[in-house]
């Protein structure tokens, strides 16, 4: 699959990462810096581990994401250096040593212990470390996850490579295949155990192979933003489904939202006019933009949708600035993403750090950054029908300002969000997910 992406792309990607790097070491006072893949936890008195999520930073190099304690070793000037974990240990079958379109930009060595690693590790001058924070202070190095050099990579990180572009586009293709499933068995009457099950095998992945864990909510369910239920048994009735679950291609996430009626037409109608505020939205993403204009924008739109739909009485404006409108949508309307879910350096002010403040009442907006091309951002908007939220919109203000019989007949369908992937471009951005679900059967 890896070989999707072509291995010029890699090279070039490996080539600026190195010059970034070295820029940041360079003004941080390091000589060299060694990433760790991550440790394998064990459960507590037991022998068997955790799921293994391999470090991102350390995937911003070799996209291995299934080997623990691999170490990348990079020094300004030299050849980059990869220590493969291949311990002999009869318990375990051995990852064999990688071989393929990223391998040639190491000096790869294979080492059968952490023991080993550090050994073969090259020394010298102050070398900083990303990683794992524990069993590696008696190692030597100057520093372990330095903030001043982390926040410079993590800042950095928001504009991809045309290589993680690339990456990011099949993590799309994958997940809209999946999608497609997804809806197939939905549409067949299965349970959210049987779906999310028809999302992974079209895909041939399991559970811990995805970026998240899937969220698939029948009905109601749809109203808990991040509903991890499973139920294994179909609901008497089947009113809509919710289905928030990416691919991983290379490391690198998609992050796709769909909603669909299964056959009522005021859901339906109300579904396909939060796709048209979402592409809206969409048509509004460039360079030179300032998300948390977009995230208010959001706002604006989703209230003119309710108001149309006779859910709220006041216009948007009003609703927008009373904070009627966040009883709806009590989230971010995205965030940015690349080899985390929700990629690091969204609120970072510069490469040395700092924060862009959250608009007042906007809590938890996760990127607060003008965007930039190379940026790969999720556009996500939502309108919900949340208990509590309700709850205590009845008892305040916002009370005679909501048709409550509009809110109770469409309660039962839980809630709309429609996620994308979305490249930012200098004169706009490119539709990721809309694209594969476009080319992919
Ligand atoms: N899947 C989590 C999110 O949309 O942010
Ligand atoms: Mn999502
Ligand atoms: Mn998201």
């Amino acid at each position: 699959m890896h070989n999707l992406v072509p291995a010029e792309l890699y090279s070039d990607h490996l080539a600026e990462i190195a010059d970034r790097t070295a820029q940041a070491l360079a003004a941080t006072g390091y000589d060299a810096l060694v990433l760790h893949s991550g440790s394998l936890r064990m459960v507590d008195f037991d022998d068997y581990p955790y799921p293994f999520k391999a470090h991102a930073a350390f995937k911003l190099w070799a996209p291995l994401t299934d080997t623990p304690d691999c170490f990348v070793g990079y020094r300004p000037g030299e050849r980059p250096q990869l220590l493969f974990n291949h311990p002999d240990d009869y318990w375990h079958k051995a990852t064999p040593l990688p071989a393929s379109y990223w391998t040639d930009g190491f000096d790869l060595q294979a080492v059968s212990s952490l023991d080993a690693a550090r050994k073969a590790l090259r020394h010298g001058g102050r070398v900083a470390f990303i990683g794992d924070e524990r069993g590696f202070a008696d190692w030597g190095f100057a520093a372990v996850n330095p903030a001043a050099l982390v926040t410079r990579l993590d800042h950095a990180r928001a504009r991809k490579t045309s290589y993680e572009l690339a990456c990011l586009a099949q993590a799309n293709v994958l997940g809209a295949r999946a999608h497609r499933a997804a809806e197939q068995a939905f549409r067949a009457g299965a349970s959210e155990y049987g779906i999310a099950n028809a999302f992974m095998q079209s895909i041939s992945v399991r559970e811990q192979e995805l970026p998240y864990n899937p969220i698939v909510a029948l009905n109601a369910g749809g109203a808990v933003l991040h509903y991890q239920v499973l139920e294994r048994s179909p609901p008497p009735e089947r009113l809509s489904l919710l289905i928030d679950a990416g691919a991983v291609h290379a490391g690198y996430a998609s992050d796709i939202t769909r909603t669909y009626s299964y056959a009522d037409a005021d859901f339906a109608a109300l579904v396909a006019r939060m796709d048209e505020a979402q592409l809206a939205l969409c048509a509004g993403v460039k360079a030179g933009v300032d998300w948390r204009d977009l995230h208010l924008t959001a706002h604006r739109l989703i209230a003119e949708v309710l108001h149309d739909a006779g859910i709220i009485t006041v216009d948007a404006e009003v609703a927008v600035e009373t904070g009627l409108s966040a009883v709806f949508l009590p989230h971010g309307l995205g965030h940015l993403l690349g080899l985390q879910v929700h990629d690091v350096g969204g609120t970072l002010a510069s490469p040395e750090g700092g924060v862009i403040p959250r608009p007042e009442g906007h809590p938890y907006l996760r990127l607060t950054r003008v965007l930039e091309p190379g940026f790969v951002v999720t556009m996500e908007p939502g309108l919900y029908f949340i208990d509590s939220l309700l709850a205590r919109a009845r008892a305040g203000a916002h009370g005679r300002h909501i048709d409550w019989a509009r809110v109770a007949q469409f309660a039962p369908f839980g809630g709309i969000r429609i996620e994308d992937n979305l490249a930012v471009t200098a004169a706009g951005c490119e539709n990721l997910t809309r694209e594969a679900f476009r080319t992919s059967s």
